[in-house]
């Protein structure tokens, strides 16, 4: 894949879940639409990042709040972990619009991609992982669908 290659959402990236697959898709149209303004131009660059960070911002923290709950509720072991991957990825993007901001340095295009890797990793290694788990634990209903019930979260799985 080339760097400023767009993604192209695939069943690859998809758990199942609507709602979390929705909120993935989102990130995706995010980082693509971030490519899609990466000029070379510094002042037009600037002014779509100012625009556009502060949604990024919020479109990331609900997703991981989401992603949060879910696990908690279902008592995903791996929470803790996957939750510190969050934070700390949080604590990046923080970084790199303090950079922005305090003019130290500035690149759409590096941003965008970090962002990209970052998001296809980490569906594709720490997201998967609870998919797996709820795979797992759902219980096949009368109409052949997966979903998850309290009683499914409280059964014990070995
Ligand atoms: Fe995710
Ligand atoms: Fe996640």
């Amino acid at each position: 894949m080339k760097d400023n290659e767009l993604i192209t959402w695939s069943s690859k990236l998809s758990c199942g879940i609507k709602l979390i697959d929705n909120q993935h898709k989102e990130l995706v149209a995010l980082v693509n639409d971030m490519f899609n303004h990466v000029t070379g131009d510094y002042s037009q660059e600037a002014e779509y990042f100012s625009q556009i960070i502060h949604k990024a911002v919020r479109y990331i923290k609900v997703h991981f709040a989401t992603e949060e709950r879910i696990m908690l509720a279902t008592k995903f072991e791996g929470y803790t972990e996957h939750k510190k991957k969050h934070e700390s990825f949080i604590l990046t993007v923080v970084e790199s619009i303090n950079d922005f901001k305090y003019k130290r340095r500035f690149s759409l295009f590096y941003f965008t991609k970090f962002l990209k890797d970052w998001v296809l990793t980490h569906i594709a290694v720490m997201d998967k992982k609870y998919f797996n788990y709820l795979r797992y634990i759902a219980s096949r209903k009368t109409n052949g669908k997966l979903s998850i019930t309290l009683a499914d979260v409280n059964r014990k799985v070995s």
